[in-house]
């Protein structure tokens, strides 16, 4: 038994914050955000509109496009940092808002990585014949964690949501996951609150640290190591993969992993410069976008990675 990818979605908030806007916000330019990371847009939560109603959207979609309704889904899992409330998880939220029987429901937390955290333990329940059809979401309200007033991050982050529904098959489909973290660095990237452990006022309650230049080498040389390993522990040569879809949070460790695979930048699904980094939405969208405009074909072999906060880090093989 494996599970595939029978359907995908997305939802970007409607408000759009431009790099030139954010010139007037903070000390910066819309040359440095788009050199130094590609970024040139992100969107924005509206006041009142939550994690789970951008993850509402994105499964609608993802539902919708794989032929099935609500009453079809046996298991959802959503990968976010910010949900809504400490409970409900958002994937009860979800449930709730969409209409699915009730089934198992639960969030995980990886950060960046969420995603693809989650569609690990997605898979392990298809195979394992307790899901047939899955709902596996990533979706975030970054803007509510940035800091509006730090350069250094608030030009970075934005909000959205991506969503898949992974059916039960006979033939791969997910092929392998490889997820790993260090909670050894957790003071290069952080959130500086909690519901157990409260963060004092002068660090920024809630706000989101981090200390970018060291992520960065950490982020690149983890994902060079790991796809290292995907493409020995599978066989593989390095030009078999067709497309790269990773985490879109700087366009300079997308390259970096693209060039260790041996991959041109054309076969690299790139969306950061529309959204920033929204966190564990950004890969699902990323692959929604390529198999809506038609870059991606069944058949094909999809490397999906993301690095983030933990840190935790994560990639999976998939035959689309
Ligand atoms: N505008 C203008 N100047 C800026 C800005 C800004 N927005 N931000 C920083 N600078 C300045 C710095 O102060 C510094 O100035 P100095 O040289 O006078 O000291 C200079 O620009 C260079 O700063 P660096 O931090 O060295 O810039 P770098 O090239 O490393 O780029 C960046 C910074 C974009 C943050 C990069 O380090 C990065 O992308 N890091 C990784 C982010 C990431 O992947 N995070 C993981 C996922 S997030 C999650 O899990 C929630």
């Amino acid at each position: 038994m494996y599970s595939r990818i029978a359907g995908t979605g997305k939802y970007l908030p409607e408000r759009i914050l431009t790099n030139a806007e954010l010139e007037g916000m903070v000390d910066t330019t819309d040359e440095w955000i788009r050199t130094r990371t590609g970024i040139e847009r992100r969107h924005i939560a509206a006041e009142g509109e939550y994690t789970s109603d951008l993850a509402l959207h994105a499964s609608r979609q993802a539902i919708e496009d794989a032929q099935l309704t609500p009453a079809d889904i046996d298991l959802i899992v959503v990968g976010t940092t910010t949900p809504d409330l400490v409970f409900p998880n958002v994937a009860c939220l979800v449930q709730q808002k969409l209409g699915v029987p009730p089934v198992p429901a639960f969030s995980l937390e990886a950060a960046c990585s969420g995603f693809v955290y989650a569609l690990g333990v997605a898979d392990q329940f298809v195979r394992g014949g307790q899901a047939k059809r899955a709902l596996v979401i990533g979706a975030e309200t970054m803007s509510r964690i940035v800091d509006w007033s730090d350069r250094e991050t608030c030009v970075l982050f934005g909000d959205g949501a991506g969503a898949v529904v992974l059916e039960a098959t006979d033939e791969p489909g997910v092929i392998y996951s490889n997820l790993g973290a260090d909670g050894n660095q957790a003071d290069l990237l952080y959130a500086a609150s909690g519901v157990s452990r409260k963060a004092s006022q002068t660090d920024g309650f809630g706000m989101l640290r981090m200390k970018g230049n060291e992520v960065f080498r950490f982020a690149v040389k983890t994902l060079e190591r790991m796809v290292d390993e995907v493409i020995a522990e599978n066989g593989l040569e390095k030009g078999e993969i067709d497309w790269l879809v990773p985490h879109q949070a700087n366009i300079r460790i997308i390259q970096a992993t693209a060039k260790r695979l041996g991959m041109s930048m054309d076969r690299v699904i790139l969306t950061v410069q529309d959204h920033g980094n929204t966190s564990a939405a950004s890969v699902p969208m990323a692959l929604d976008s390529a198999i809506r405009d038609g870059r991606i074909k069944r058949g094909d072999l999809l490397l999906l990675e993301a690095f983030g906060g933990g840190f935790t880090w994560g990639a999976s093989l998939i035959r689309y």
